[in-house]
């Protein structure tokens, strides 16, 4: 099967958040199942430096007032039967920083016709496959970015079956309807079962109720999405096109993420020698300028934000340092909230460190050193951290919703009776809530035989790309014309 991936993002190279990370490891988990996989993303400056050598593919002409002459370059295998395909467009992309926000942190002005370029061209590739040379079976699209693929072929005569993930359904991508005609799109698409959403145009609405088939990235976050609480204004339509939407669980990159191996950490351990993992936790207190001692320390890292709960951390910040434990917390966001978290390591010198910015090697070593880790998510899709944390040994705290509910098992009594227990899950979202279940967590760290055998059930789930990989390419495989 040919499937073409459409993602606005690439980790290494270009990478916000999870999306990056699936869109670097899914494709090749896909190309070991047995797809040929052609991942298209922008060619933002990073990844022209990335990729000195692209060659042409193929040129395509201005398809729209706003979407100008435009080519495709060939980069290259970056994995094995996995090629990338670079959306070479000047005056859309070639400018430095962030691919969706200007340095003020302001939304890139013309997104509308960035995004809409990267949908139409995604949408162009899948059917133009003969010219080319490279036939799409399958068109699968990432979020808002490229959620206007299937509206294209919707309104210009596409036939290439399509599928939309949904990483996060709170950003929907959302312009003003006097953009549709420069986007090439007819205005006739403007209704309620086409590209309109609430008086304007959004691309994720467009998408999710044009596609072939909805996945988001874990089972629970499938059925949440359908709730008024959690649907951002769109669970009516998820409901109406439940029988199409599928949760399919996110995996981690277990190779980047190897306490056995990892060569940022400061001793590298596996669950039959978690004793080196006192090295880690050592070495990152000296590193930050924390007490040494054997005060519990709590690891975050997180984009701060309302999504992750950060406000709730801040909160009751000073209540976690007077239950005896240290914070380390890395992470960026919301000017706010980076301020409250400077604050907060500010009162309590020796016993919270504070990092604001984007730091891999940090995020590492956070895992590998701090004893928990904290994840108070409003909502979580699925979430990559908490499963690095259970790889690592540092069983997380997590609030019970989307991917978190979905890989982390809460320590009660049961579940540590019959060995499943891999961390500590609380329900209501609040400082309350966060508190009594990190002195839940504190009891537990008291009593090392259990606090064991809650690190090493973690260490001992698999958390890689190959079940995800099989989902998605049996869902491929039902929408090929010999399924249907
Ligand atoms: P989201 O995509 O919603 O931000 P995920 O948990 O899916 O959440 O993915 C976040 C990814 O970004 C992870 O790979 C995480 O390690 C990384 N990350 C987030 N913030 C930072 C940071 N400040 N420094 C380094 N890595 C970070
Ligand atoms: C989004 C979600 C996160 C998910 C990631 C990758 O950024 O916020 O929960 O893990 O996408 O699918």
């Amino acid at each position: 099967i040919h499937v073409l991936f459409a993602s606005a993002e690439i980790a290494p190279w270009v990478k916000t958040g999870g999306l990056g990370d699936v869109a670097a490891a899914l494709p090749p988990a896909l190309a070991q199942a047995g797809c040929k996989v052609r991942v298209l993303v922008p060619r933002y400056p990073a990844m022209a430096e990335a990729f000195p050598n692209a060659r042409e593919f193929v040129r395509i002409p201005g398809l729209a007032v706003r979407l100008p002459e435009s080519r495709v370059l060939d980069a290259g295998e970056i994995a094995p039967g996995v090629t990338l395909w670079l959306l070479d467009c000047p005056s859309r992309f070639e400018r430095a920083g962030n691919p969706y926000v200007d340095s003020d942190g302001k939304e890139w002005h013309d997104n509308v016709w960035r995004f809409g370029l990267l949908s139409r061209i995604a949408s162009w590739l899948a059917e133009n496959g003969k010219d080319t040379g490279w036939p799409v079976d399958v068109l699968h699209c990432n979020d808002w970015h490229t959620a206007l693929a299937p509206a294209y072929q919707h309104y210009l005569g596409g036939d290439t079956p399509s599928v939309v993930t949904v990483h996060n359904l709170a950003f929907h991508g959302q312009f003003p309807e006097s953009a549709i005609g420069d986007l090439g799109l007819p205005r006739r698409g403007f209704r309620f079962d086409g590209i309109e959403f609430h008086g304007k145009l959004s691309f994720l609405k467009a998408g999710l109720q044009l596609c072939d088939r909805i996945t988001t990235v874990s089972p629970t976050y499938a059925a949440e999405i359908q709730t008024t609480d959690y649907g951002c204004g769109l669970d009516g339509l998820l409901r109406y096109r439940k029988a199409r939407l599928q949760g399919i669980l996110n995996g981690i990159d277990e190779n980047q993420w190897n306490p056995a191996t990892d060569p940022l950490i400061e001793a590298c351990y596996d669950a039959d020698s978690l004793d080196k993992k006192a090295a880690n936790t050592v070495a990152l207190r000296r590193e930050l300028g924390l007490d040494p001692g054997t005060s519990p320390l709590l690891g975050v890292v997180s984009r701060m934000g309302h999504q992750k709960g950060s406000d709730l951390l801040v909160e009751e910040g000073d209540a976690l340092v007077a239950m005896g434990a240290q914070v380390v917390v890395l992470g960026s966001g919301e000017k706010p909230l980076e301020a409250a978290f400077e604050a907060f390591a500010t009162r309590h010198p020796g016993r919270v460190s504070v990092t604001v910015g984007y730091n891999e090697r940090l995020a590492h070593r956070i895992e590998a050193g701090a004893d928990i880790f904290l994840m108070p998510s409003r909502f979580e899709p699925c979430g990559l951290n908490q499963m690095y944390s259970l790889r690592y040994g540092t069983p997380p705290i997590v609030r019970r919703t989307g991917g978190l509910a979905d890989t982390v098992v809460d320590a009660t009594a049961e579940t540590l009776k019959d060995g499943s227990a891999t961390g500590f899950a609380f329900d209501y979202a609040s400082g309350e809530a966060l508190l009594a279940c990190v002195r839940r967590a504190l009891d537990l760290h008291r009593d090392p035989l259990h606090w064991r055998q809650l690190q090493r059930a973690g260490m001992q789930r698999h958390f890689g790309w190959e079940l995800a990989a099989r989902q998605y390419l049996a869902l491929y495989e039902s929408l090929l014309p010999a399924a249907r």
